[in-house]
């Protein structure tokens, strides 16, 4: 199983929309964890809703407490809506900083070998040692960038950076975002090293993958989440993408959850809206769908993610 990390060099390119993204269209047959490493401090709690304590944090120190031996992964883990897991971050960059300088200290990789991770190292930071660590010790580095000038010649210093410093540049490849100014193929040209996805500009389907609630059928169907399939296509071997859908998965996707049912009536009928139009295609549902708060409200229920697992039975 494989640990791919996702980094930008300046900006906000999309890594952890894109990292949500990717762990949404996973391969059904794969399991498949989000880990936030981000030093910069993380997002998915307050997008979501979850508790930003309960994640990377309580895995690092159930490491340390631990010393050697086998540590339980399931009571770090939260689930987002369609039932991706995810070890949080914490949110605040002196917590961040903290984190980034535990992931350092590993001797070996935090991430299970049972399981593919698909790690949000956030923006390459030469001061973060844990990142640097993390990329490391990665099978795939994702580097993304806007297609303009600025941006590629950000992603340039980050490229040679993967090389140079991380040691590992046969793992890496670039995905473009945002309004492209160059093409494809003069990118890959011009700084020498593969394109692995071209991600269009979808704000809806950013958000979607952002934890604002919207139709689960609409943010299957994005533009986004069509990009992360390629992707996904591309960085996993052929076979691994030739898998079927779980109905675990399915009901997972249709369950609302605990948080919605504070929502309204009719909120709650836009968004739990079943996946049928899903199911009847060759792909898999998603494993993020949005029907969950997000946001101040997430801030402000720290608790909320406990609530999540127990009903899930973790
Ligand atoms: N492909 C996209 N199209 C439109 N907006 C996007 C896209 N990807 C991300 N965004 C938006 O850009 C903002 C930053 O995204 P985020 O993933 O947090 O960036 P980063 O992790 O690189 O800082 C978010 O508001 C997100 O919804
Ligand atoms: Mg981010």
């Amino acid at each position: 199983m494989s640990v791919v990390a996702l980094c930008s060099a300046k900006r906000s390119p999309g890594v952890s929309t894109l990292t949500c993204a990717l762990g949404a269209v996973w391969p059904a047959g794969r399991q498949v964890y989000v880990a936030e490493c981000d030093p910069s401090g993380g997002d998915l709690a307050v997008r979501f809703g979850l508790n930003p304590r309960r994640g990377m944090t309580s895995l690092i120190l159930a490491r340390r407490q631990r010393g050697e031996g086998v540590i339980e992964l399931s009571p770090h883990l939260q689930p987002l809506p369609g039932g991706l897991e995810v070890l949080v971050g914490p949110m605040g960059p002196d917590a961040a900083t903290a984190l980034d300088q535990e992931l350092a200290k590993l001797p070996e990789s935090l991430f299970p070998l049972e399981a593919d991770t698909i790690v949000d190292c956030g923006r390459v930071l030469p001061s973060a040692a844990g990142q640097r660590t993390v990329l490391e010790r990665a099978d795939k580095i994702l580097v993304l960038a806007s297609a303009d000038s600025s941006c590629l010649a950000h992603a340039r210093w980050a490229l040679e950076r993967m090389g140079t410093v991380v040691g590992r540049p046969d793992a890496t490849g670039l995905v473009l975002t945002g309004e492209k100014q160059f093409s494809a193929n003069e990118v890959s040209e011009t700084l020498g090293v593969e394109i692995y996805g071209n991600i269009p500009h979808d704000p809806r389907g950013a958000a979607a993958a952002c934890g604002v609630p919207s139709r689960a059928g609409a943010f299957a169907r994005s533009s986004l989440i069509a990009a992360a399939r390629g992707i996904v296509h591309r960085i996993l071997p052929p076979d691994a993408s030739d898998v079927g859908v779980r109905d675990s998965q399915r009901r997972d996707a249709r369950a609302p959850s605990p948080a919605a049912k504070g929502h309204s009536r009719r909120q709650r009928r836009a968004d739990v809206e079943p996946l049928t139009d899903i199911q009847s295609s060759d792909e898999a549902p998603p494993r993020l769908v949005s029907h969950e708060p997000s946001g101040l409200d997430g801030a402000r229920s720290p608790g909320s993610g406990r609530e999540s697992m127990e009903v899930r039975g973790k």
